[in-house]
């Protein structure tokens, strides 16, 4: 089995719930009108509308809802967290973690990240796991070394049954939000970099089987190209997955 094509939209903390039903029901229209290529989309709302969106994507085949986060605490007194047992007795079948937002105005850390990995797929739960370096170490042509220790430190701990149940999503920091996409180049080659990661841990038929998607500024005039770049395999979209007219041409890129 080779690597799947996957596009998740992160909404982040937008929409209230009358517009996060009517952007669910936009996108449902606009796939049962025009039907979408061979492309699972993962759509991840607060916490707060998952039961809504499952119910309202419950006839489509390709549509899964995702979470933003989890605990890193499998149950217990730990007061405004969320488990990964919660999600997936909800029908959550992804979660986001390790995303920069989190890791830097939430203090997560790598070990913190490998623990939530752990929990969701105990839970039968895909984590989409987010890697990237910030700006300076871009710069200072560290990045290299900076994405091989976020995955030595959380992902590469895994066993190879266990990576193939997981996204990893290249999002370098200074792309995310910025409108400074990464080129097809770079993307590439930092997802070529991953790939060869997951060889040197795996093997080939293993790192195959593992989806890498690309998150940062990807917008529906760039997605085409991007998503057509070796080992690219879809896209995690923030601002434009929140309208859903974008979020469909990025789909059908
Ligand atoms: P933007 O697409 O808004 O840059 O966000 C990317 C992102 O952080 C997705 O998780």
């Amino acid at each position: 089995m080779s690597s799947h094509k996957i596009v998740v939209g992160n909404w982040k903390m937008n929409k209230d719930y009358h517009q996060a039903i009517e952007l669910v029901k936009h996108l449902t229209n606009l796939i049962s009108e025009r039907k979408p290529l061979n492309t699972t989309i993962v759509l991840s709302p607060n916490f707060l509308y998952i039961k809504d969106a499952i119910e309202l994507v419950k006839d489509f085949e390709c549509i899964k809802i995702g979470a933003q986060n989890c605990s890193h605490k499998s149950s217990g007194a730990y007061t405004g967290e969320v488990s990964a047992e919660m999600l997936s007795s909800m029908g959550v079948e992804f979660c986001i973690v390790g995303h920069s937002e989190r890791r830097e105005y939430f203090a997560e850390t790598d070990s913190m990240i490998l623990e939530k990995i752990i929990l969701l797929l105990q839970n039968k739960i895909k984590p989409i796991y987010c890697c990237g370096e910030k700006l300076e170490e871009r710069e200072n042509d560290t990045f290299c070394s900076v994405i091989e220790n976020q995955l030595n430190n959380s992902v590469l701990n895994l066993n190879a049954n266990q990576i193939v149940n997981v996204v990893i999503a290249y999002e370098p920091v200074w792309a995310i939000g910025t409108g400074k996409t990464a080129s097809a180049k770079q993307a590439g080659e930092m997802h070529q970099f991953i790939y060869e990661c997951l060889i040197k841990k795996y093997g080939a038929e293993t790192a195959e089987q593992v989806s890498i998607l690309y998150g940062g500024s990807c917008n529906p005039k760039n997605a085409q190209e991007l998503f057509s770049t070796k080992h690219i395999n879809g896209g995690l979209i923030g601002g434009a997955s929140l309208i859903a007219e974008d979020f469909y041409s990025i789909l059908n890129s």
